[in-house]
């Protein structure tokens, strides 16, 4: 049986500790999406067409040890406003999102276009001062310049016409500005307990 955990919002929110978190929880595969468009990115900075390096992307370029770098973060959004880029990426997600035994999926478009039936679909957020300074926690560098990085990926993620960051109609909002990651994984993993027993009841 599938199971589909889509989780969905802007950077920093929370949303790959709280993906991990339900994915241990629960047994279910987790994949970060983020990757696949870091790994383009990555790819692009190299000089590689993007377009060509999504079709031809391969599991070792995913394991690249540079693409939490802020210039890859900055490159994966610049690549992910192209449809071409994202129609080479959606076939792997969806046979990910449906293999047997559950899946978490997280990035900006899980709830609304690759996994618009997921069982669950959470929209993490939080606010973006909160979110530069968890990254700025995490990498340090000049904070103005995180907080500015923010704001632009932000700006780049809601604004492209090709699958923007939303939140899916019915998706459950976890606002993760004043909570811990306890409080942000409880909260996750109480609805996917919820879903999961009303699947079974049925
Ligand atoms: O995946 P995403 O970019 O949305 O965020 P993340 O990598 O899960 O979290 C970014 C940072 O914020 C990490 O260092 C988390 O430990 C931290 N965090 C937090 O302080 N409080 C939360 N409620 C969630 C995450
Ligand atoms: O970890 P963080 O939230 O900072 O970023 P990420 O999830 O690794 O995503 C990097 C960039 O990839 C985002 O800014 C988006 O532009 C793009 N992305 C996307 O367009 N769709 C996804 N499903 C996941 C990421």
């Amino acid at each position: 049986m599938s199971f589909t955990v889509a989780i969905d919002g802007p950077a920093a929110a929370g949303k790959g500790t709280i993906a991990r978190a339900v994915a241990a929880r629960f047994g279910f595969a987790h994949l970060d999406t983020g990757l696949l468009y870091r790994a383009v990115g990555a790819r692009m900075l190299e000089g590689a067409d993007p377009v060509a390096a999504a079709r031809g992307l391969a599991p070792a370029d995913l394991a690249r040890s540079d693409l939490r770098a802020a210039d890859v973060a900055r490159a994966a959004s610049e690549v992910a406003a192209i449809p071409e880029v994202r129609a080479a990426l959606v076939a792997f997600q969806r046979g990910f999102a449906r293999q047997a035994g559950g899946a978490v999926l997280d990035g900006r478009d899980i709830g609304t276009v690759i996994c618009p039936e997921a069982e669950v679909k959470l929209y993490v957020t939080a606010s973006p001062e909160v979110r530069a300074h968890r990254r700025w926690l995490e990498e340090g560098g000049d904070a103005a310049q995180v907080l500015a990085d923010v704001h632009a990926r932000d700006a780049r993620d809601t604004g492209r016409e090709d699958a923007p960051l939303k939140a899916a109609g019915d998706a459950v909002l976890i606002d993760t500005t004043a909570l811990d990651i306890d409080g942000a994984v409880a909260a996750a993993c109480a609805h996917v307990a919820a879903r999961l027993a009303g699947k079974a009841a049925r």
